[in-house]
């Protein structure tokens, strides 16, 4: 277990966070992400590093963080199924889509199982900006379809990955031991994402990759009017 998980500073999420703000935002800016825990070229991958005021929004609302956390599994498991009914034509497509869709599923129990050891109620929360912000985006035709699908597939799993290991080092024990093992999952959907992305698109697909990472970020790094698991900061 990483030293700065256990060390007194961190702040249980299970808690109420009651110092001011600005001190929130200094402590995080201290504390590390668990960077070491991230596939290689991740970082490079995303266009920005998710705002320190995220973080702080996160750690004020573990409620909402987790509650928009299971409805982000079960989405994710939702569009991989809907790959599965279009494509029956790709075998690795269907392949991978459906060992994701699988630990989609498993994710979400396990958040469920988690909130309702913590007494958090599931109730039905609006989407965040950010998956429509970016499929808003998706070209009209195949194969490019496809390919912006699975390019934003992989956007939307390195940036949980990301935010994962950026919150652990505030979580307590049993919670950052359940997001070190989600970073392990979701880097490898953000792998199998980018490889079926390239693997089917005719062509290269760094342009469009760029394309992406910019919308990506820009959502990322602008306000944003409620948190949620892929807001920007708060505005
Ligand atoms: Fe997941
Ligand atoms: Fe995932």
């Amino acid at each position: 277990m990483p030293e700065t998980i256990s060390k007194p500073s961190s702040k249980p999420i299970s808690e109420p966070i009651s110092e001011p703000i600005s001190e929130t935002i200094l402590e995080i800016g201290e504390a590390p992400s668990d960077e070491a825990l991230l596939p290689p070229d991740m970082l490079d991958f995303l266009a920005c590093a998710t705002p320190d005021a995220w973080v702080a929004w996160a750690l004020e609302n573990p409620e909402l963080l987790l509650i928009d956390h299971a409805q982000c599994e079960k989405k994710a498991a939702s569009t991989a199924m809907s790959l599965l009914y279009r494509y029956v034509h790709e075998p690795l497509l269907l392949t991978k889509m459906s060992q994701l869709a699988r630990e989609e599923l498993l994710h979400f129990e396990q958040v469920v199982k988690l909130m309702e050891s913590r007494g958090i109620v599931y109730r039905h929360l609006s989407a965040s900006r950010y998956a429509e912000g970016l499929r808003r985006h998706v070209s009209s035709q195949d194969p490019a379809r496809l390919v912006d699908i699975l390019i934003i597939g992989a956007y939307i799993e390195a940036r949980s990955c990301e935010r994962f290991a950026r919150l652990i080092p505030h979580l307590d024990p049993e919670l950052a031991k359940f997001y070190r093992s989600l970073v392990k999952s979701e880097g490898r959907h953000y792998e199998d994402y980018l490889m079926l992305a390239r693997h089917l698109a005719p062509g290269p697909i760094d342009d469009r990759v760029a394309f992406f990472a910019e919308r990506e970020a820009e959502l990322i790094a602008t306000p944003d009017k409620a948190f949620r698991f892929h807001s920007g900061v708060p505005g």
